[in-house]
């Protein structure tokens, strides 16, 4: 696989160390709002390496170990000996304080969910913006039981007497409880606290100064030379391209395949808006009739995700080939990788492997490209506000997610254009409804499901009818991992079943899915 062309940002990052939990995105992101670059690593890095990535501070994450247990991960005592800012969080909390000679005691006792904290009357610089009192969010067993010499402790709760501390002059910090999540008051104002106060770090990651940074990196890993992007329609592959354009301008050229499994719209959404915002120069290739060949009788999810991913590189791969006779030779190719994908993927440096399954859908070994990909330090709403910086349309930028292969794997059963047609209509009604009553930028997507070897007897019009269910599956999430049904109004649901069973044919039923996940995925195949 080509590796990425680009460096990663000049900014020195708040290096988040990941003890093993999911917790260590969070933080980064949190950080990152705060207006300061931050990256993941992981508790296995030895500190001479961390050193060298030159950290603006360390942020000790949450984990699920005990800090005595066989295995656990340590924090390297040296450390706290390199005049650099520390903030431990829950378990990073308790690692520091066995490192700099406090004493974790195994309770016995789990505090879990949302526990009362209780500040100490000098509320010191790290929780200066907190009441007396506020709700936060806990998850461990052990708990310090003594505070390292030269702390200040500032905070407890009822279980944990010693649930903050701080040691200003070495600026060191630490919380027991997680200020990253939404469920704990003032979470944030502890972490910028510690970034701005403790750590006397400034603001300066910002989607401008990303937008400039990115710019001069790409121009000066382009050159003069030709580059070549994929549009799938979604929110990343549309500001990877429109940054690389703002970067080198008609090098670029963008292909978009049309593989008959778009949603209603989404083509001239391209074609239209996209390119009038950006100027860009693009090319559309419409393979639905290739593609609806190559889905004929095949009904197995994963099947379906081989041949659609199989299909695309073929086609894009010649639309490449037509490129390059007219353009000349083509250097770079543009990808939307984000930096969640480059942190799971093992990554979190520049180096990293990328994922098989991302975007252009596993493209081959022999591809003589080389890979730019801007957005590989980026989390997702990072990238939305890089694409407003751009100027992108907000029907692109606010995109909710959508599969690479499309409504294929959103209809049960052998995909034909038939299948398409109802389920298209169907999810125009269903996002044009949730448009109207505003609850877009509350649910993560809605997948709209067709059961197209299920039929179920109706009573429509005049008569029996014996249709095909349609499914809501409306999330709410952080990140797609895990995710909860969104509880949307009665009468929202009432209003797209209506259109639904009156205005589709086909169908006469609409069925609500209230799975969270796990145990449901968010797409049904
Ligand atoms: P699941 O269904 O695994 O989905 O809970 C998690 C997120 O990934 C999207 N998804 C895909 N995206 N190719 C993609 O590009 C795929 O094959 C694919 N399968 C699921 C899904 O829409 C959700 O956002």
């Amino acid at each position: 696989m080509p590796e990425n062309a680009l460096t990663e940002p000049d900014h020195k990052p708040v290096l988040v160390v990941d003890f093993g939990a999911q917790y260590a995105q969070l933080i980064a992101r949190r950080v990152r709002e705060a207006g300061v670059y931050s990256e993941i690593v992981p508790s296995s890095m030895p500190l001479s390496e961390l050193l060298a990535r030159e950290p603006a501070a360390v942020i000790l994450s949450g984990g699920p170990s005990s800090v005595y247990a066989e295995g656990a991960p340590q924090v390297d005592p040296a450390l706290f000996d390199q005049q650099l800012p520390v903030f431990g969080i829950c378990y990073g909390f308790q690692a520091m304080t066995a490192a700099l000679g406090g004493t974790v005691d195994r309770t016995g006792r789990r505090e879990y969910g949302p526990t009362r904290l209780q500040v100490a009357d000098d509320h010191g610089t790290l929780l200066r913006d907190l009441p007396g009192s506020a709700e936060v969010w806990m998850s461990h067993g052990d708990a310090v039981a003594i505070a390292p010499d030269g702390f200040t402790v500032t905070a407890g709760t009822a279980d944990t007497p010693i649930a903050a501390f701080e040691n200003v002059d070495r600026r060191l910090a630490g919380v027991q409880y997680h200020p990253e999540v939404a469920h704990t008051q003032f979470g944030q104002d502890v972490l910028r606290r510690f970034l701005f106060d403790i750590a006397g770090l400034t603001a300066d990651w910002t989607p401008g100064e990303i937008l400039v940074e990115q710019v001069a990196a790409i121009r000066q890993v382009v050159g003069g030379d030709k580059v070549l992007c994929a549009l799938s329609g979604g929110v990343d592959s549309a500001v990877a391209a429109a940054l690389v354009h703002r970067a080198v301008g008609d090098q670029l050229t963008c292909v978009f395949v049309d593989h008959g499994l778009l949603r209603a719209g989404e083509r001239e959404q391209v074609e239209r808006d996209y390119v009038a915002a950006t100027g860009i120069h693009l090319i559309t290739v419409d393979a639905s009739e290739r593609f609806l060949g190559a889905l004929t009788g095949i009904t197995d999810p994963e099947t379906k995700r081989k041949i659609i991913g199989r299909e695309f590189i073929r086609v894009f791969e010649q639309a490449a080939a037509d490129v390059a006779q007219v353009e000349g030779g083509i250097k770079y190719l543009v990808q939307g990788t984000l930096y969640p994908d480059v942190v799971e993927s093992g990554g979190g440096t520049g180096t990293a492997t990328i994922k098989s399954h991302h975007n252009v859908g596993g493209l081959p070994d022999d591809l003589t490209f080389q890979l730019v990909e801007p957005l590989r330090t980026l989390f997702k709403d990072e990238v939305r506000a890089l694409g407003r910086e751009l100027g992108l349309p907000e029907e692109i930028v606010a995109r909710h997610p959508f599969p690479g292969p499309g409504l294929g794997i959103r209809i049960i059963g052998e995909v034909t254009s038939d299948r398409l047609q109802t389920l298209r209509a169907a999810d125009a009604i269903v996002r044009e409804e949730m448009t109207k009553a505003g609850v877009d930028s509350e649910i993560w997507q809605c997948p709209v499901v067709l059961l197209a070897e299920v039929r179920s007897v109706g009573v429509q019009g005049d008569g029996r009818t014996y249709g095909h269910p349609i499914v809501l599956r409306p999330v709410s999430s952080e990140d797609a991992m895990t995710a909860d049904w969104t509880r949307l109004p009665y009468d929202l649901l009432s209003t797209i079943s209506g259109r639904i069973t009156g205005e589709v044919d086909e169908v006469n039923r609409v069925v609500l899915d209230v799975t969270p996940k796990p145990p449901g995925t968010i797409e049904w195949e």
